[in-house]
Formats: structure tokens, sequence, C-alpha cells
């Protein structure tokens, strides 16, 4: 590692200061498209636009920081996955993000619900979504959750742990319901953006494991249960996922397993879920597979296998988030000061602050994760300045984009606009410092829609009674 205050010759060699992935873009106003909907383009001004509307006029309107849901996108990604995954049983993963409209959206797209909380659960149902599409996780669901799933009717309860076996079963009989439960493996798969490690990664508070033996336990335990209908197994592998591979593990151990159970119950389990965490492109170097992509290779994998172990082809499901989500919004913020810092071997970064940071995108601070960003309001004839787009905390780490090359002209007032925002940005957003969270606004055919209004200090003053 270069050391950090070096200076002269040598640490001049060590070359710019942007990541191997990140060029200088040849024109620092064009878009990429893969990091965008397909509603969003730059007019002839260089201003950006969603759905026919400029976002100097939706600032205008809305104000800033804000974000921008393009609605059609967002329900081509949920038909895109449904109709890939043909025959299959599409969960959208409303932790990624969930507001009643987006839960309205993805059912009438032919989609059912994921949900990890009585909150999630709350929206889902109030969005009127079919209680019995509605799959509910969580690896700590209280007794009140659990209670409001079997009360609403909700299709199926993935377990993740003794303790909630033998307490779902007993809420089961107090509330008079059999719910239908799959259990949640760990398969020793942990996938993470372009890597996937397939060897002994029990080590999380998730699943029951299939190498300790605890998985089959438990799935003979919720067999043997009178009060649980045990419909199948469930495994989520990660996120950032662009390669099949690490799914091609996860559903070789999981049938597996599902062979063993047959061997002991004389029963094949007749559902696999094989989770979410298919990638999206935050950057350049991001490449994600499309749908029909993962479809055609899952539906390889599974075949294969099933046909390998002579078992039946169970139902299968999947559960997306981020791919759904996570393309169709970005966050439009204001600039308010700029700051150019010198770095070793005399390059400069540029310290762009915008009006809002971590609390409304925490992923770069809490996963490292990188993002990209335009200047959204205006065409620049200057250079491209490496910068880096920081927030208001009161943080050192508060940092939205780490890495891009935005105009060198950049300056308070103009807009910026950070791609890929849809997904654990909003769903993840804090108060921290204060700060108000800010609103989701659809855009569909240049007009504006509040999903979620904007919080103001009166909403933060009302919490604070003493
Ligand atoms: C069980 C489960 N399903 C689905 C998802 C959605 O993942 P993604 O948004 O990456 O598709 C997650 C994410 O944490 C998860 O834990």
């Amino acid at each position: 590692m270069t050391p950090s205050h070096v200076a002269g010759a040598i640490h001049a060699d060590a070359g710019a200061p942007q990541p191997r992935w990140l060029d200088v873009p040849e024109d620092v106003n064009a878009l990429v498209p893969e990091l965008w909907s397909q509603g969003v383009a730059k007019d002839d001004q260089g201003v950006l636009t969603v759905a026919g509307l400029t976002v100097t006029e939706i600032a205008e309107q809305v104000g800033t920081p804000v974000y921008l849901l393009d609605e059609e996108d967002l329900r081509a990604r949920a038909r895109a996955f449904r109709t890939a995954f043909d025959g299959w049983t599409v969960y959208y993963a409303g932790k990624s993000f969930l507001c009643t409209a987006v839960a309205r959206w993805v059912a009438e797209e032919g989609l059912g619900v994921d949900v990890c909380t009585g909150g999630e659960l709350a929206i889902a149902l109030r969005a009127g979504v079919d209680p019995a599409r509605i799959g509910l996780h969580g690896n700590n669901k209280s007794e009140a959750e659990l209670r409001d799933a079997l009360q609403a009717g909700v299709g199926r309860i993935i377990v993740d742990s003794f303790d909630e076996i033998a307490r779902l079963g007993h809420l089961a009989a107090e509330t008079d319901r059999t719910p239908q439960v799959l259990v949640r493996v760990t398969t020793g798969v942990e996938a993470h953006t372009h890597e996937y490690i397939a060897t002994a990664h029990e080590d999380q508070k998730f699943g029951f494991s299939i190498a300790g033996g605890a998985a089959l336990r438990a799935l003979r335990e919720c067999h043997d249960h009178p009060r649980l209908e045990l419909v199948g197994i469930h495994s989520h592998i990660g996120s950032q996922i662009f390669e099949p591979d690490g799914f091609e593990v996860a559903a070789r151990r999981t049938l597996r397993l599902r062979a063993e159970l047959a061997e002991h119950t004389g029963r094949e389990l007749p559902e696999l879920d094989l989770g979410g965490g298919f990638g999206i492109a935050y950057t350049t170097a991001d490449t994600p597979a499309t749908p029909e992509e993962l479809a055609a290779a899952m539906r390889k994998i599974i075949e294969s296998e099933c046909a390998a172990l002579g078992a039946s082809l169970p139902r299968l499901s999947i559960e997306p988030g981020r791919a759904i989500s996570g393309p169709t919004t970005f966050a439009l913020y204001r600039v308010g000061t700029v700051k150019p810092v010198e770095l070793d071997g005399g390059h400069v970064r540029l310290y762009v602050s915008v009006d809002g940071g971590m609390s409304d995108n925490i992923r770069t601070a809490l996963y490292g994760a990188d993002y990209s960003a335009t200047l959204a309001s205006r065409r620049s004839a200057a250079e491209p300045v490496l910068s880096r787009v920081v927030g208001k905390h009161c943080e050192g780490g508060d940092i939205l984009v780490r890495d891009e090359f935005l105009p060198g002209d950049i300056a308070p007032g103009d807009l910026i606009a950070v791609p890929a925002a849809g997904a654990y940005s909003r769903s993840m957003a804090s108060n921290y410092n204060h700060v108000p969270r800010p609103p989701v606004v659809a855009v569909r055919d240049g007009r504006l829609t509040t999903l979620v209004r904007r919080e103001t200090l009166d909403d933060l003053l009302r919490l604070d009674v003493g």
C-alpha cells in the first residue's frame, strides 16, 4: 500500500488515483445507458430527462434531494423476470424498496412479494397484495409478526431456526392454521459480485447448515410437525451475483438435501426457492446477465441435477429485489460546495458536496459500494476531473460516489444525478444528524406522483416527545 503523505518523483509514478475500472470519459456529458432506466435521456441542453420531464423542472417542483423512480421501467423489469422465468413464481424482494404503489405494481405484473418484517408485511397487505402470494422471511420474527402473518393467511413462511419452528407451531395451533413453510438452508456458497466461494460459509445468522446436518434435522422436524405443512427448501446465496456458478452449487446441494429427506420420509418436497441476488450495473465495471440468460442457466442446472438424482422437478421460485427496483431510480441532488483537494503525486480530486449523503444512501459507507454520477442540469465544455460526491453529514466516510469523472467547472447550484439508487437506498435510509429523508417520486408519461413524501423537521420533532 502507498503511504499517504509521500511526495516526489517516486510517488508520482504510482499513477492515476482512480480505480482501474474507471476510464476518463471521451464525453463527460454522455450517459452510459446501461446504468439508467429506460425512460432517462439528456436533452439538447444536456439536461437529464426522465419519462418526458427535465430534472430542472422536477427539482423546482419537488425539491432535492429526491429519488426519481421510472414507473414504466420498474414494471418492465418485473415483467421481464416473470416472462423469462415462466412457470416459476417470482417474488419481488420488498427489502430492496417497498411502498404500497410498488407492491401494487409488481403484483399487477404477476409477481408475489417477499417481506421480512411486520412492517413490510403491513405495506404489502395495505397495497392489496394477495396474502397467498406473500412470503415471510426473517431470522428473528416476533410472535406478533408470526401471528399477523398467520391471521392474514400469508402463503408461506420461511423458517430460520429451531426456536422459530417451535414458536410457529405453537402459534399455528393457537390460531388454528396450518401454514406452508420452507426451511432456509445455508449451502456453503456465498456469492458476492463477480466471485463466489463454495466452501465453508456457514458462519452467519441465516439458515440451517446443510453440511452440519441442521438443515436435514429442521426439515424432518417441520415434516413431522402436525401444525406445519412443509413444502420446500429455501436458499439465498448473496447479492450482486453476475455468474450462475454460485446458483449451480446451491441448487445441487439443496436438491441433494431434498433427495436425502425423501429417503427418510418417502416424500419429495414440491418446492425449491433459490432466492435473489441478481446483479445490476452501478458502474461500467458491472456486467449483469439478462433475466433470460439467468433463467436459461438456472433451468439447465435444475434439470440436469434432477435427472442425475432421478428426482422429479420441483416447483421453483426466485426472489429478485435489486434487479427489479435498483436501476429504475436515480437520486437527484443539488451541489452545495466544491473543493479541489490535492493528492499525492500532483493529482487533484474534486470534492463535490451535495444536499444529501449517507443518510439517503448508506451503501458506499457500509459496503464500499461503487456508484456513478452525472452532471444533470446542463451540458459542460469543461474537461473531466476526478471527483468524489460527498454528503452533508458530520462524518468523513459520508461518501455517495467514491470515484467519478465530472466536468471541472461543476459549481454550487448544479444538479447531480446518481443512477441505480432504487434498491437499498431509501429502504436503508436513516435520520443521521436529524436529516429528514428524501421523498420517492414516480415519473410516468410526463407526470409526477409522490409515492413516499419528503420527511419534514416537524416529523422529526414530533418523534421527540420529551
Ligand atoms: C432471502 C432473500 N431473498 C431475496 C433477497 C434480495 O436480494 P437482491 O435484492 O440482491 O435480489 C435477499 C437480500 O438480502 C434475501 O435475503
